[in-house]
């Protein structure tokens, strides 16, 4: 599966938004560019962005687009 990019990892489209199902003890801490971006486009707890997020792990995610 594909994930938007619009930004290409900038931090600031929001277009890689993902709801996290599972495996979030992979997904480290929010960088303070993803707290940034989190706090201005008001996301969920569950959800993350992708190209922000550093993953040590299996993960399960979904988001709107698919
Ligand atoms: S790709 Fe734009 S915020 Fe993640």
């Amino acid at each position: 599966m594909h994930l938007g990019r619009a930004c290409r990892g900038a931090g600031v489209c929001a277009a890689c938004r993902v709801k996290v199902l599972a495996g979030r003890e992979h997904v480290a801490p929010p960088t303070p560019e993803e707290v940034r971006l989190a706090r201005r486009r008001r996301l969920a707890p569950d959800e993350r962005y992708a190209c922000q997020a550093h993953v040590t792990g299996d993960v399960t995610v979904t988001t709107s687009y698919w």
